[in-house]
């Protein structure tokens, strides 16, 4: 005996289902909801990896020192743009620091350093991640003396014009054949890319200051 009682059809629901007006008017107002949510995080985005963004500083930071220290706060280590340490002493303006930035992109382009590189992970795993490149105390540790360099850039220059000559590892990297304005350029590059937010990454990463040793 039916005891369930589920009264009158209700109009509608059962009737808008069927029809194919509503799939339709469903299928378009999702799609321009997602499109305007798209815009917006595509716009939200661009303001987060353009340089001169949220976490990605303008072309000109080159001009200053970068340091990599410990954030409690957030619990990792994060780029802190100090005071003017301009690289090869030489002052640039922003459009001189643009210029610098697209030969050295060029530069790791066109020798396809990813093949055995990465930036923030994308890459080659043969050999080390260069987004920090910059911050690695090899360079004072190892590769000043190694080289006779007195600064840092002078020494990163001189490692990639002859990387076979300064081995500091059972991995050699080849020379690529670099000229001393095109390792400089890219000298300019990883010192930018090194003052990227990169929240953290990579994580294995160590400073000369191992600021993280002490707690606050
Ligand atoms: C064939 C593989 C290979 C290619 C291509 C290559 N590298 Fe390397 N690179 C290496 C290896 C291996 C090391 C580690 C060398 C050592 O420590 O002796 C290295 C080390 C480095 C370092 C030092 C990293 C650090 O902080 O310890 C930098 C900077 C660097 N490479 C930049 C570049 C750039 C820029 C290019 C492209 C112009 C490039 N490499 C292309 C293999 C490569």
């Amino acid at each position: 005996m039916d005891t369930i009682s589920v009264g009158p059809p209700r109009a509608g629901v059962g009737g808008d289902l069927a029809d194919p007006r509503f799939w339709a008017a469903g299928a378009i107002s999702t799609t321009i909801v997602m499109l305007i949510v798209l815009a917006f995080l595509t716009v939200d985005s661009l303001s987060v990896i353009t340089a001169g963004g949220r976490n990605v500083p303008a072309y000109d930071v080159i001009n200053r020192h970068i340091g990599y220290e410990f954030n409690w706060a957030r619990h990792r280590d994060v780029p802190v743009i100090g005071g003017l340490e301009p690289l090869f002493g030489q002052t640039v303006t922003e459009a001189e620091a643009a210029a610098l930035m697209e030969k050295g992109k060029l530069v790791i382009q066109s020798r396809a350093c990813m093949d055995c590189h990465t930036f923030f992970g994308n890459g080659a795993y043969y050999a080390p991640d260069l987004t920090k490149s910059w911050l690695d105390p090899a360079w004072e540790n190892i590769w000043m003396p190694m080289t006779g360099k007195a600064t840092r850039e002078a020494a990163m220059v001189e490692f990639l014009m002859h990387p076979d000559q300064y081995p500091t590892w059972n991995r050699r990297m080849p020379n690529l054949h670099l000229t001393e304005e095109e390792a400089r350029a890219t000298v300019a590059y990883l010192k930018w890319v090194s003052s990227v937010d990169t929240n953290g990454f990579p994580a294995n990463f160590r400073t000369t200051k191992p600021d993280h040793a002490k707690q606050p």
